[in-house]
């Protein structure tokens, strides 16, 4: 069903922005993990979005997206107060929480809006939150005050060192797991690189790490195959056996490949939707 945008707010200008959506029914059930199907048109292309945030008192859930092809360039042209075509959710198995003592939220790039809301999940459930988040540098890093605001514990990477740690998110997770063994689990959410670089990190400190995984979609509910994904060697869905997996037994290589496969793809569409002239 459509969904009016209730504000829009461009967190990296041209590249990324944040969403809250009218959607009463979605707010009132989803769960962290959880996410929606977009399509900004009719014709449009469905698209998924992991859920960053929900208000089940004003009815609305935040979107995080950045823009990386025809479909999500087109939603960040559309301005408070117009409605995306359709709105699909909650979709996905929501994130297994616990009590489990301390959790090392990990994200990365725009990964982090997605993981802010796993992270608050955590923190509602009497767990000691550690967020370890990373970009390229200080004006790519999203959530840092949301984060901060509840979390216990905010470690921050940059590549170029503008804040936080100079380097990859991935040594500051192995600084924190070094400094205290007693981390019951650690879950990543962002680039298939880097979460793939989590569970090599993560490994010798024998801790569970959870993924979460953006495959393709098109159908969202188990029908198309798009989205699917090799975890311990059998073939899983993405958006109903998932999104988050075992992080151990995730073929990385195989969902790197093929979501490369389908960039070129993307750009091309971006290309024109550009070259039509509907971009700045
Ligand atoms: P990016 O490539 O700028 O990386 C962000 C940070 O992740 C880096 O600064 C670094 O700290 C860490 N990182 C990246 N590669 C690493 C590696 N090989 N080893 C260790 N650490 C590494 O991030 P971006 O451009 O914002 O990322 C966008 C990607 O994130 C897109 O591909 C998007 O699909 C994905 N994403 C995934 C989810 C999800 O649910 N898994 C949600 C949102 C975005
Ligand atoms: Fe179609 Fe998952 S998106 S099976």
């Amino acid at each position: 069903m459509p969904s009016k945008i209730i504000a829009k707010k461009e967190l990296i200008p041209g590249r990324t922005s944040l969403m809250l959506l009218d959607a009463p029914h979605i707010a009132a059930t989803a769960k962290p993990g959880n996410f929606v199907i977009l399509r900004v048109g009719e014709k449009g292309e469905r698209f998924p979005l992991t859920i960053a945030d929900l208000d089940e008192k004003k009815g609305t859930i935040t979107i995080v997206f950045l823009v990386m092809g025809k479909s999500t360039a087109v939603l960040n042209a559309m301005r408070e107060g117009e409605s995306v075509f359709d709105l699909c959710g909650p979709l996905g198995k929501a994130t297994r929480i616990h009590k489990i003592g301390t959790v090392v939220c990990v994200g990365g790039g725009t990964g982090v809006a997605a993981m802010h809301h796993i992270a608050k999940g955590h923190h509602l459930a009497g767990n000691h939150v550690v967020a370890a988040i990373g970009a390229r540098s200080e004006n790519l890093l999203l959530f840092r005050r949301e984060l901060e605001a509840f979390c216990d514990e905010v470690l921050v990477a940059t590549d170029d060192g503008s804040t936080g740690h100079k380097g990859l998110v991935t040594e500051v997770v192995e600084q924190r797991l070094a400094a205290d063994k007693a981390v019951g689990e650690v879950v990543a959410v962002g680039p298939v690189p880097m979460m793939s670089a989590v569970v090599k990190t993560v490994k010798p400190f024998q801790v569970p790490v959870t993924v979460s995984l953006n495959s393709m979609m098109v159908d969202g509910i188990g029908m198309c195959g798009a989205c699917r994904v090799s975890v311990g060697g059998e073939t899983k869905f993405t958006c109903v056996d998932g999104p988050e997996f075992d992080g151990y037994l995730v073929n990385f290589a195989e969902l790197q490949q093929r979501l490369a496969a389908l960039k070129d793809k993307e750009k091309l569409s971006y290309d024109n939707y550009c070259k039509c002239g509907h971009h700045e």
